[in-house]
């Protein structure tokens, strides 16, 4: 998909395209029998994807560190579909205690798990260290939903082995993950305050995404498991993500602004690929705009996959210990 199919809205080999919405690539696909979690289900992206998802059937988990908005956001959804099934879960993807409470208050619930949606993310913030002492970008977006999956993978290959529906796993990364350092990840200088680029510690994080999944996908593989693993980049869109770097995104958005879709329009490949049945089976892909793509060099890099698994393991087990 190029450039002229994005600003046009040109159907791609998937039959949708930047301008299919959320509710249009997911026509006529009944959820009732799935379980989805949606981390920053509370907002923006997010928020879109808990509503389809549950105009869809499905009973959606919204994880929220703000319970405030996400109850705001489970009425808003409410308003409009009296039977939608919603619940909320506090999570704080930044804190690994954080993550641990989470899953234990979901395990608690005693539900299946068909969808993870791994969406809540932060960009461009000022170089912060997290609770866990890592750097925020890379704590969040990444490490958070890192452990994350690992706690609920058993939960996911339980459901889909009963059920005998396959479990799917969505990483939201972005197309910022070709803005990375070099050599993709900083591994021996994540926490370096000195040559923090808030544009690279994003770009670092989303690449992280995509790695993630990459490698979760090969293993999943290799064991014979229902679950697939893809990852997305939603589109440009206007949401509270820019919160940090208001006047870069509106001077980005001037020459940029025939690139940038509705929310229900940015919600769209998340859901096509959690939810479209073409993609039965298919895992360990990247997708833009309803369309398979190909990600950056660096993002296929299955050696650098394993590092940042290996890596990502370490950084949580070394935190623990504090
Ligand atoms: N919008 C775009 O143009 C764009 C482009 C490419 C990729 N993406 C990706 O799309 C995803 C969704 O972004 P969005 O545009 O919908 O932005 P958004 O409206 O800011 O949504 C992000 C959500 O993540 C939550 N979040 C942030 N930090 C968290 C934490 N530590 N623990 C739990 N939740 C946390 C936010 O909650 P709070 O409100 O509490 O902060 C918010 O609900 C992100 O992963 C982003 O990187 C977006």
């Amino acid at each position: 998909m190029g450039f002229f199919a994005l600003v046009t809205g040109k159907r791609g080999p998937s039959g949708f395209g930047s301008a299919s919405t959320a509710e249009q690539v997911t026509e006529g696909v009944v959820a009732s029998n799935l379980t989805a979690i949606v981390t920053g289900g509370a907002s923006g992206i997010g928020l879109e994807t808990a509503r389809v998802l549950a105009l869809r059937g499905a009973h959606v988990i919204i994880a929220a560190r703000n319970l405030k908005a996400a109850n705001e956001a489970k009425q808003l959804i409410l308003k409009d579909n009296q039977t939608a099934r919603i619940d909320i879960l506090k999570l704080d993807l930044s804190s690994i205690k954080s993550v641990r409470a989470f899953v234990d208050s979901f395990n608690a619930l005693d539900l299946p798990l068909n969808l993870l949606i791994n969406n809540a993310g932060v960009m461009f913030c000022p170089f912060q260290l997290s609770e866990d002492g890592i750097e925020m970008q890379f704590a969040t977006n990444h490490l958070g939903h890192f452990l994350l999956t690992n706690l609920l993978l058993e939960k996911m290959k339980t459901t889909a082995k009963t059920t005998g529906v396959e479990a799917r796993i969505v990483n939201l990364s972005s197309i910022a993950h070709t803005s990375t350092y070099e050599g993709g990840i900083r591994f021996d200088r994540i926490n370096d305050p000195d040559s923090y680029s808030t544009l690279n510690a994003y770009g670092q994080s989303k690449l992280a995404n995509i790695l993630h999944a990459n490698e979760l996908s090969r293993r999943l593989q290799e064991e014979g498991v229902s679950i697939t693993v893809n990852s997305v980049h939603p589109g440009l869109i206007t949401t509270r993500l820019m919160r940090h770097s208001p006047l870069l995104m509106k001077a980005f958005k001037i020459f940029t602004f025939c690139m940038w879709k509705n929310v229900p329009q940015g919600a769209a490949t998340t859901l096509y690929v959690a939810l479209h049945p073409k993609l039965k089976g298919i895992s360990g892909k990247y997708y833009v705009d309803c369309n398979e793509t190909r990600p950056s060099k660096d993002a296929g890099d299955e050696n650098l996959a394993k590092k940042l698994c290996d890596f990502s393991n370490k950084l949580i087990d070394g935190a623990s210990k504090i």
